[in-house]
């Protein structure tokens, strides 16, 4: 499939985005700095904190970690990951109100949950501990074209 440029000059922080990629969703979030500081509390409690678990796509380098944001430096309020969940490919919807919600711990800090059988991921999109599904998030190749255009693929 052909690369897809992703305009993101008018997502504000805090808010995602959808595009489309070899018939895959693709989101784009543009995190808060605060967002970006749960990532630090929420390490300890993801399964494959540095995404080093085989996955469906030839993983990035620059997604393994890089100071638990899983970005480009530079861009590290930005994630960019493909939105079908690694269980069984429902589509997970985003939680990303800190405090108690339905299906969720006490202490959610924000993130995504699969409605199917509960998994939740991050505000990186790495899967909480003891969740059935088995990776973080796919992180597709990417690189930025100017601050806010962003090729895919
Ligand atoms: Fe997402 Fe099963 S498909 S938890």
């Amino acid at each position: 499939g052909a690369p897809v440029e992703a305009d993101i000059s008018d997502l504000k922080p805090g808010e995602m985005k959808v595009f489309e990629w070899r018939g895959k969703p693709v989101w784009i979030m543009k995190r808060t700095p605060e967002q970006l500081k749960t990532l630090a509390d929420t390490t300890a409690e993801v399964a494959d904190p540095e995404s080093t678990k085989p996955y469906t796509m030839d993983l990035p380098d620059y997604c393994k970690n890089k100071n638990n944001t899983r970005s480009h430096a530079g861009h590290e309020e930005n994630l960019v990951v493909v939105g079908i969940c690694p269980h069984l490919g429902c589509s997970p919807s985003s939680r990303f109100t800190p405090g108690p919600q339905t299906s969720l711990p006490d202490n959610w800090e924000g993130g995504f949950l699969c409605p199917c059988h509960g998994s939740t991921f991050d505000l990186a999109g790495r899967v909480f501990k003891n969740k059935p599904a088995p990776n973080n998030l796919d992180v597709p190749r990417h690189m930025y074209l100017s601050e806010n255009k962003i090729l895919i693929g």
